[in-house]
């Protein structure tokens, strides 16, 4: 891997401190780290090397299950560690964050490749872009990458606004955006899944298959995050991003493997084929709904315009499901369902692909064969067919076959995708053509919300709106 500088902006943060640096030091630990690196951290406040190596060393120490200060290396873990003050929106700090970097790039004998990560509010994405580009820092002589993380923007308009700002600075090949289930392994897999095994393609399509559904459900409540969120709600929040990704993985063409380029491609063309709904008719396919006062593991909780924070005539929807429609010969007349919400009966992210059933299989009433893609917190792969009962042989029972992922270490997210990014593989980041397609289909949503919005209050802990099921039951189908 070629040696390089990780400038990263936001260094005294969250996210820092409990996702970058353990993944930073794991993949240190798997030696996937370039033999030369430095990483410069920029944060308000002033502080030494040493300072911010103990800062760096605490958060691992907090939230890193590797660490081990016992590794014979760990004080060369901790010496690539640099920091400089910055403030994002002076000029001249930026100036002397060059010469930083430049000087330990001289140090190290580093070609001037730069990865800047901006762990930083979405606000300061273009303004840091801009100051990078300004001060010198992106003219290297090597390679320059620039990895940001959701929202892309609040809307369609604000979207475009970013997207344009920053392509000033950074080639779109250069922008590195990060959806963090894009990191997950089973996400990761679903393409292998796919495209790996013979047996699957023929069956992908309308002729086989009755309905997809994609679920990600969580237990938690807004958990303090009120000011976000209220802006935000599950459509921004998860949908928009997330679960069209998902999506966007099990309906696209088949792609050329050895083509980077190209899942990009066939992702943003199922979107394309995707089916507007236009805001009169999104209470026809979308179901939106807010929790309520209810129980979560036999613990009575409030609800969510009781939360600190939340107006208490909020209208912020914590809870989505939508049925959409992809017009492409693969798909045409298929349903896919996506739900998710907070303060469900279940923290569980899936994909289920349902399967037809053959006129005697429903004369029969078996139960449609289904496979399950068990995305978090289990990772499997499970497949649901019918089989005589062997002490009952009149009788049908349904059995699973199962891949349960095994492995001790199980990557995190950020592990892998810091890795793609360090090595310029894109694969797993979305490329503003998908972010796009992905707000333009959201925008009208986002409009009828704003205009008339029914919002189904479901009660903390149990399975969301009673409507989300009502909208599988019209077509014959219910929730798996
Ligand atoms: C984040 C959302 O992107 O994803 C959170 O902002 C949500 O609201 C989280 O809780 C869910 O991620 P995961 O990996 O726990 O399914």
């Amino acid at each position: 891997m070629e040696p390089m500088a990780f400038v990263l902006f936001g260094a005294t943060g969250d996210l820092a401190r409990r996702k970058l640096f353990p993944a930073l030091y794991r993949l240190f630990l798997d030696q996937k780290l370039p033999q030369e690196m430095i990483v410069v951290g920029t944060g308000k406040g002033e502080k030494t090397d040493e300072q911010f190596r103990a800062h760096v060393h605490d958060s691992l120490e907090t939230f890193s299950k590797q660490v081990d200060e016992l590794d014979p290396n760990f004080d060369d873990f901790l010496e690539m560690f640099h920091y400089c003050a910055l403030d994002a929106r002076n000029g001249d700090d930026y100036k002397k964050l060059l010469e930083l970097v430049q000087h330990h790039e001289r140090e190290y004998g580093i070609p001037e490749n730069r990865l800047f990560y901006l762990s930083v509010s979405p606000e300061f994405f273009d303004t840091i872009a801009l100051h990078i580009k300004e001060a010198g820092l992106g003219d290297t002589k090597g390679w320059k990458r620039l990895i940001i993380e959701k929202p892309f923007g609040r809307d369609l308009d604000t979207a475009r606004l970013l997207n344009e700002k920053l392509n000033q600075a950074f080639d779109e090949k250069e922008i590195y955006r990060i959806d963090h289930y894009l990191g997950k392994g089973m996400v990761q897999n679903l393409r292998m899944l796919r495209f790996g095994n013979s047996i699957f393609e023929p069956l992908w399509n309308k002729e086989h298959i009755a309905n997809v559904q994609i679920t990600a459900t969580e237990v938690v409540g807004v958990e303090g995050r009120a000011d976000y969120y209220e802006k935000s709600g599950a459509l921004r929040d998860m949908f928009q991003n997330h679960l069209l990704q998902l999506f966007m993985l099990v309906a696209m063409e088949p792609e050329e493997l050895a083509r980077e380029e190209d899942v990009h491609e066939k992702k943003k063309n199922v979107l394309a084929s995707l089916r507007p709904i236009q805001k009169e008719d999104a209470a026809k396919h979308i179901i939106f709904g807010q929790y309520g006062r209810g129980e979560t593991d036999g613990h009575k909780v409030i609800g969510y315009r009781q939360e600190p924070g939340v107006d208490p005539l909020s209208k912020t929807d914590t809870f989505i499901a939508a049925r959409l429609y992809v017009d492409n010969a693969r798909w045409s007349g298929v349903p896919f369902y996506i739900q998710t919400g907070k303060r469900m009966n279940m923290k569980s992210t899936k994909i289920i692909i349902e399967f037809k059933r053959s006129a005697d299989e429903k004369d029969a009433g078996f139960p449609p064969n289904l496979l399950e893609i068990s995305i978090g917190p289990d990772t499997a792969v499970s497949f649901r067919i019918n089989s005589n009962d062997l002490e009952r042989e009149d009788r049908v029972e349904q059995v699973n076959m199962k891949y349960k992922e095994r492995s001790k270490h199980v990557q995190e997210a950020y592990e892998r995708l810091l890795f793609d990014a360090f090595k310029g593989n894109s694969t797993f980041f979305a490329r503003w053509g998908e972010v796009e397609a992905a707000w333009k289909f959201v925008q009208p949503l986002l409009d009828s919300m704003a205009e008339d919005l029914s919002l189904y209050e479901y009660p903390a802990g149990s399975r969301g709106p009673k409507a989300s099921r009502q909208l599988l039951q019209e077509d014959g189908f219910r929730w798996w």
